[in-house]
């Protein structure tokens, strides 16, 4: 198949390029900045630019990696960031539904206040966002969704993985690495994400041509603090360094959801996902 890829110089776009790479489908990168892997500029923010991309490339899917995902940048600086995770959308949407392209979106945990008991949610459960970030990520939803076209949204929490955009497995280890301390929270609990796992998730989305919303994530809820200890205890580093910290010690400057995980059946079932356990995918990232 013919897949346009956005994005292409981020934490996932990076992970498709490799699994595209290994497959028989004819892929396209592109950034909003040329270097990297990206091959095309492709401004989602910029109608031109998709259309220019678009038509010339003529791909049957898009997977739609290009996003402001810094949650605190997003806080600060509300129109950017609905730019480039809502209008970006729009235009996206828009031309799909011209070439009838179907598109792959991500969306994120953020949509959710993270306020239900076992933190476990499901696709069709309701959202409350509490930033700006997890506001437009919504309305990125909301676009696609009511644009028509054939399109499947999975979401994702915490994604992780091998790139050198620091993530939170790179950020922790190498701070253990360096002895340096690192504030790590008990009340914010995810279900991280192994990134190649999604980038998997995603070629099957094409693939299967799969339509609707999809929860992807990582199969272990943790905190942040379980998720440093995991990492010092894997790789034998110092977990003395790791300050055990709560939410309100931090400042940070956007509200999180303090628990949320994902229900798996419909991913594992729709899209032959199988999440990689925590210590294999970081014997897989290092080494
Ligand atoms: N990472 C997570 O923990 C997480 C969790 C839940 C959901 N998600 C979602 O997963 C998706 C992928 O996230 P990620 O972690 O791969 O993010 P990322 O590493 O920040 O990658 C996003 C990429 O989009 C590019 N971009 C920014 N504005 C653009 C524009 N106008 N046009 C084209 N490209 C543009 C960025 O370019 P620059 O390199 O120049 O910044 C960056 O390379 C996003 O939709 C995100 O919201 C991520």
């Amino acid at each position: 198949m013919k897949i346009l890829v956005t994005g292409s110089n981020g934490l996932l776009g990076n992970a498709i390029h490799l699994e595209l790479n290994k497959s028989n489908h004819k892929y396209l990168n592109t950034s909003h900045t040329i270097g990297g892997l990206a091959k095309k500029v492709l401004d989602i923010t910029s109608m031109d630019s998709v259309e220019n991309v678009v038509s010339s490339f003529q791909p049957e899917a898009i997977i739609n990696t290009a996003a402001m995902a810094n949650v605190d940048k997003c806080e600060k600086d509300r129109g950017t960031c609905w730019d480039v995770n809502v209008n970006g959308v729009r235009n996206l949407s828009e031309v799909c539904d011209r070439y009838n392209i179907h598109l792959i979106h991500i969306s994120t945990d953020y949509i959710f206040d993270g306020l239900k008991d076992d933190g476990i949610y499901f696709e069709d459960d309701k959202p409350s966002p509490l930033s700006v970030y997890g506001e437009s990520k919504l309305a990125s939803e909301k676009v696609i969704i009511s644009s028509g076209i054939r399109s499947a949204i999975l979401r994702t929490i915490l994604v992780y993985g091998n790139h050198e955009r620091k993530n939170i497995v790179t950020f922790i280890k190498e701070k253990l690495e360096m002895g340096e301390k690192v504030d790590l929270v008990s009340d914010q609990v995810r279900m991280p994400t192994f990134v190649d796992d999604l980038a998997k998730a995603c070629i099957s989305a094409v693939e299967k041509k799969a339509e609707g919303i999809y929860h992807v994530c990582g199969d272990k809820k943790m905190s942040y603090y379980d998720l440093g200890i995991a990492i010092s205890s894997y790789f034998s580093l110092n977990s003395n360094l790791i300050n055990h910290v709560q939410t309100k010690d931090l400042n940070q400057i956007a509200a999180r959801p303090p628990i949320t995980g994902f229900d798996l059946k419909k991913s594992i079932s729709e899209l032959d996902f199988d999440p990689t356990k925590l210590e294999d995918s970081l014997k897989k990232i290092f080494n």
